[in-house]
């Protein structure tokens, strides 16, 4: 039985031998030089791949732990925050702030369709006092991007503090927090940071600390953002994370990051728009169709619908049986309805795309399609 398939799912993602080797290293201390060194190490690397001269603060657990941090950290119950909806990871953060007692001011998109300012503008006009605006930027449930700097700016404009969850997006799609004027920045570190999963990132400007200095007690411990920005400064040079950490995850974290730098960040980003672009146009060359529209499409993943051509739960099963990879099916009202496909991190790639593609036109052609052989590679050039 084979035992492993290529991860092609919106992440994790494969991951490059040599990060994946550190999690079988020795452990070591949390705390003392050598972690210090490390520590830093993964500190600066962040601050490049972010684009920020602002704190960057490394926690325990997945994306959705450190959301749940920023969210604790930022407001006090009652307050006013916007948050954009237009996908499950939307939702989530409509949730969030809601478990949060923060007044939610939502705005919903069908999914697949990007916000604009506009939508943030109107929004302002409709709703005073608010806070915050929280906009994902990868949209995993359906592969779009939203256009995060145009809405960044405008949610500045009426002087909203802003935060982009770029859990799904950060190390593919271009970015750039201070330049765009992005108070907070959520990743995660098994995406297109091609490391494994188990640590959550939150960058964070200064009014972005400015709005949270306002913020009252009870606040939590380990969930606090400026108790954690307090022990990363006091005891910087010995202990500048208040808990354990998974040592063994941090230090494959810095390698990943400066496997990203050394390739650089433009450089990347053109990469993954190249094998998106081979994605999208190998798809519509098969007749089949993309749930995200055209010039919001992700460049880290791609939605695909299934509009009775396919069954998801088929295919992934074909693929994983004869291609040896795995891809994930549609999520929520997806489920059934679409498959998604990651290509991101080493899998924005031709070497695991063209595998995909023709893995897809083949399934199709058993399903009784009519599909001229080699129409999946329409966007090879
Ligand atoms: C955009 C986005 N936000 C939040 C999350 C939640 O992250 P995690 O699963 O690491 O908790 C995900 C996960 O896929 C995501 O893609």
């Amino acid at each position: 039985m084979r035992r492993h398939y290529r991860l092609m799912i919106p992440g994790p993602v494969e991951v490059d031998p040599e990060v994946l080797s550190h999690m079988s290293d020795p452990l070591m201390a949390h705390y003392g030089d050598e972690w210090v060194e490390i520590w830093n190490g993964v500190i600066a690397n962040l601050k490049q791949v972010i684009g920020t001269t602002g704190d960057v603060l490394v926690v325990v657990g997945s994306g959705n732990t450190a959301n749940d941090i920023v969210v604790n950290s930022l407001f006090n119950p009652g307050d006013r925050a916007l948050a954009l909806n237009n996908g499950l990871f939307g939702q989530r953060l409509v949730e969030l702030c809601q478990a949060h007692g923060v007044e939610t001011v939502e705005i919903e998109k069908p999914w697949g369709v990007p916000f604009t300012a506009e939508d943030i503008h109107r929004a302002v006009r409709e709703n005073t006092g608010l806070k915050a605006a929280l906009i994902v930027h990868g949209e995993t449930s359906t592969g779009i991007a939203n256009p995060i700097q145009e809405l960044a700016q405008a949610a500045r404009s009426h002087g909203l503090v802003v935060m982009a969850d770029t859990i799904a997006s950060l190390g593919g799609e271009p970015y750039r927090m201070d330049e765009w004027g992005i108070d907070m920045t959520v990743c995660a570190s098994q995406k297109a940071l091609e490391a494994p999963p188990g640590l959550g990132i939150v960058a964070v400007g200064e009014r972005a600390w400015t709005l949270m200095g306002a913020r009252r007690k009870p606040r939590g411990w380990m969930t606090d953002l400026q108790l954690l920005r307090k022990y990363a400064q006091e005891q910087a040079n010995f202990h500048p994370h208040p808990g354990t950490m998974p040592v063994n995850a941090f230090v494959a974290l810095r390698k990943s990051t400066q496997f990203i730098l050394e390739e650089g960040l433009e450089y990347r980003w053109v990469r993954h728009n190249r094998i998106a672009r081979v994605m999208r146009n190998g798809v519509r060359g098969m007749g089949l169709r993309v749930l995200a529209q055209e010039d919001a499409a992700c460049v880290n993943l791609t939605v695909i619908m299934a509009d009775g051509k396919f069954d998801p739960g088929d295919l992934q099963a074909y693929l994983k049986a004869q291609y040896g990879m795995h891809i994930a099916r549609g999520i929520g009202p997806y489920f059934d309805k679409a498959v998604r496909v990651g290509h991101m991190g080493p899998n924005a790639s031709m070497e695991a795309i063209v595998p995909f593609l023709v893995g897809m036109e083949q399934y199709l052609r058993k399903q009784g399609h009519d599909i001229p052989r080699g129409a999946c590679l329409a966007g090879v050039e």
